[in-house]
């Protein structure tokens, strides 16, 4: 007679200041990928060189465009709807204005990317 195996739980793997966001591997190289997590909605971008990953709120400050459908030149990702231009590693603007997008440090841990929040 076959017993009930125990469900599988997921690992625990947010602490007090890490957010998981995704696994590296759903991340494609020097483009973006839109994640919903603990109610943000977020950019992922994975580049290639120099290697590097940035997580950016999805939102372009402007009117909300989608950047991770955005495309990426030099570490800098151009918002789809009307071309604002901001630089991942830190969110600010490309254009020279104050306006900027909320970064996050990331950190990469066992194949899973995680922003400190
Ligand atoms: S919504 Fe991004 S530039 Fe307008």
């Amino acid at each position: 007679m076959n017993t009930p195996s125990e469900p599988e739980t997921e690992p625990e793997r947010n602490t007090d200041d890490l957010l998981w966001v995704v696994p590296l591997e759903k991340c494609p190289f020097d483009q973006g990928v839109f994640v919903e997590v603990a109610d943000r909605e977020l950019a992922v971008f994975r580049m290639s060189h120099p290697s590097a990953v940035y997580v950016i709120d999805n939102a372009c400050p402007h009117a909300n465009g989608n950047l991770s459908a955005g495309d990426v030149q030099d570490g800098i990702v151009c918002c789809p709807w009307h071309g604002w231009r901001f630089h991942l590693c830190n969110g600010r603007s490309a254009q020279g204005s104050v306006v900027r997008v909320r970064s996050y440090p990331v950190e990469v841990r066992g194949g899973d990317v995680y922003i400190r929040i």
